[in-house]
């Protein structure tokens, strides 16, 4: 199979790019997060093109990071939490090695609740994120080879699971 080694999808906050970094590192190999490749080729934070051109326009964005992402990256990849809204995104996932970091309520709001940067937890977080997730969590679920929890666990313990769930043995 070629493409990433790993690719974690799961809401923001979860952790993704901590342990998407850990893990490329035990794996030998580089991390990819697709949201950075969208900062980096939009010169701009995501937040600034939500204010700036809505939603829609960065989904799009999304898309096109996450197409180009799956095709070329070879090590471990994250994508943004709403990645897995676009459906042909979710149908390319479908020959990936996904793996969905899920958390709860209480963990998500104490990691994202107060996080400026993060517009779509702004106001009210906790009722935002039982929404978000209600939407998301069947779409998550749907992608994803295997689910680990992240609550209660320190970042290396995420990815010694992650190693674990998909039988990846470090280099
Ligand atoms: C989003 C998650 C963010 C970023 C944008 C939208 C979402 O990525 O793509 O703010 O819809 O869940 P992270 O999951 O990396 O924070």
């Amino acid at each position: 199979m070629s493409g990433p080694l790993v690719v974690l999808v799961g809401p923001m906050g979860v952790g993704k790019s901590t342990v998407g970094a850990l893990l490329a590192e035990r794996l030998h190999t580089s991390f990819r997060d697709s949201d950075a490749d969208i900062v980096a080729a939009q010169g701009r934070e995501i937040s600034e093109i939500f204010v700036e051109e809505g939603e829609p326009y960065f989904r799009e964005l999304e898309r096109a990071a996450v197409r180009t992402a799956l095709a070329e990256h070879d090590g471990v990849l994250a994508l943004g939490g709403g990645a897995i809204l676009d459906a042909s995104t979710r149908a390319l996932l479908t020959e990936h090695r996904v793996v969905y970091l899920a958390m709860g309520v209480d963990e998500a709001v104490k990691r994202t609740g107060l996080n400026v940067a993060r517009p779509l937890l702004a106001v009210n977080p906790r009722r935002q994120w039982r929404e978000l997730m209600e939407a998301r969590r069947e779409l998550y679920t749907e992608v994803a080879r295997a689910v680990v929890s992240t609550d209660d666990r320190t970042p290396e313990e995420v990815a010694q699971a992650v190693l674990d769930a998909l039988e990846l043995k470090e280099a």
